[in-house]
């Protein structure tokens, strides 16, 4: 097992009724600045909770965030922010309303040019101190509810990067499972999807010995693969939502990935297809994952086999029969949940595979586990993906 630190600050509050507690663990004298998205918290009552559960305290809301969370959005809200003295930050939504208050409250603490910078440059540790932030998760997937990263898109170049800060962790995250009731199929679908590809990523690379770690992976992803169908036929039944919106979150709060390695380059050729096409998140994973574990089985082998045996009780046939069949099935879930794989079900050829592949070359990325994906690798499994 390697070496790790882990250190997870954010208190979690999970169950029925929950969004009451925010009276609880918000400071009763903060200006708080609540951030939420199209209006669904409106249609669904979340945002009466919310407001009940906020009482008297000064509340200066920003909504409007959209899927993929703009820049140019965002920076409205930063200006707002500071001209109203916010002191406390309340994002209400899913990962792009959470993504966006991360940005936002980085922003408003950054002593520098541009806040873009520290998008570009990957990882913000320098000239920022940002301002306490809390959720209330609308939509289990992308694990920002309990960790310190944000991916913001730059619609005018086309750009969709990731990045994290050391003290962006959320304090406190409501996790209330009835509030999924108002889910439409498809986000419930991207959600499964994306919390399956938040384990991959974390754990099918080569074996460290971390056997506590790889089991709770295949517990994560032998639960999705259990529930993930029936969750997005039957968002109102509480059991299977509650555990749902858990695996979202376990799958990606730093938990999985204590002391093994980690690959991430299905989410970053995912983001380019965001960038360029508009494809949903949980979409773009299930289109690259496939296609990924084929081009890079050899580099993957011990880990694809393990996958096979554990998570799809595949154990009989030789070393490639048995990969061909994991990769099969792999598929057939993301199937399964009304999510279609190969980039030609969404009319994308050749000129986005090639556009991809110079971004690619252009930054120099060196991607998956072993730093071995460069553009000719990504190039090679877009192509696969056709
Ligand atoms: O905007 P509203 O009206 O709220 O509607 C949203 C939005 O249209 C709707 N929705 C959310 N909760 C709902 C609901 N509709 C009805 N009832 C509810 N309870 O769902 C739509 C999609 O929401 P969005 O927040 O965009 O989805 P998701 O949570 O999948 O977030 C995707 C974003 O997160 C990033 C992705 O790249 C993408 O930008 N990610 C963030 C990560 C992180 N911070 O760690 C990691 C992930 O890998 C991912 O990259
Ligand atoms: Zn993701």
């Amino acid at each position: 097992m390697n070496n790790f630190v882990f250190c997870n600050p954010t208190r979690l509050v999970f169950g029925k009724g929950t969004i009451a507690s925010i009276d609880k663990y918000i400071p009763s004298d903060s200006v708080v600045m609540m951030t939420y998205g199209g209006g669904s918290i409106k249609k669904n009552g979340v945002y009466d909770q919310v407001k009940r559960a906020l009482g008297s305290r000064r509340v200066v809301e920003f909504g409007g965030i959209e899927p993929n969370p703009h820049y140019e959005t965002l920076m409205r809200a930063v200006a707002e922010a500071k001209s109203a003295g916010v002191t406390y930050f309340l994002a209400v939504g899913g990962g792009s309303v959470i993504d966006g208050t991360k940005f936002i409250t980085c922003a408003v603490g950054y002593d520098g040019e541009d806040p873009w910078d520290f998008v570009l440059n990957g990882s913000l540790t320098k000239n920022s101190r940002p301002l306490p932030l809390a959720t209330v998760l609308t939509l289990p997937a992308t694990g920002s509810e309990m960790n310190n990263g944000a991916v913001i898109t730059r619609a005018e170049r086309g750009e969709k990067l990731a990045f994290k800060h050391p003290d962006a962790y959320p304090k406190f995250s409501i996790l209330d499972p009835e509030v999924c009731y108002s889910l439409p199929e498809r986000q419930v679908a991207n959600g499964v999807a994306d919390t399956f590809v938040h384990i991959i990523e974390q754990y099918l690379t080569y074996p460290v010995g971390a056997m506590v770690q790889d089991r709770f992976s295949e517990g994560v992803l032998s639960t999705l693969v259990e529930i993930g169908p029936k969750v997005v036929k039957n968002h109102n039944d509480y059991d299977l939502v509650a555990n749902y919106m858990f695996a979202a979150t376990m799958g990606l709060n730093g938990i999985v990935a204590m002391g093994v390695p980690e690959d991430w380059a299905t989410h970053m050729i995912g983001h380019e297809l965001t960038a360029l096409c508009g494809l949903d998140h949980g979409v773009t994973l299930s289109i690259v994952l496939p296609s990924l574990m084929s081009v890079m089985r050899k580099d993957k082998e011990a880990k694809l086999l393990q996958y096979a045996e554990r998570v799809w009780g595949i154990n009989s046939g030789d070393t490639d029969t048995r990969i061909n069949e994991a990769i099969k099935a792999t598929r057939s879930f993301f199937e399964s949940l009304g999510i279609k794989t190969h980039l030609s079900d969404y009319g994308i050829g050749d000129d986005i595979i090639a556009e991809i592949t110079s971004r690619m070359q252009q930054r120099g990325w060196k991607l998956g586990e072993r730093g071995n994906i460069d553009f000719n690798v990504v190039k090679e499994i877009l192509i696969n993906a056709k």
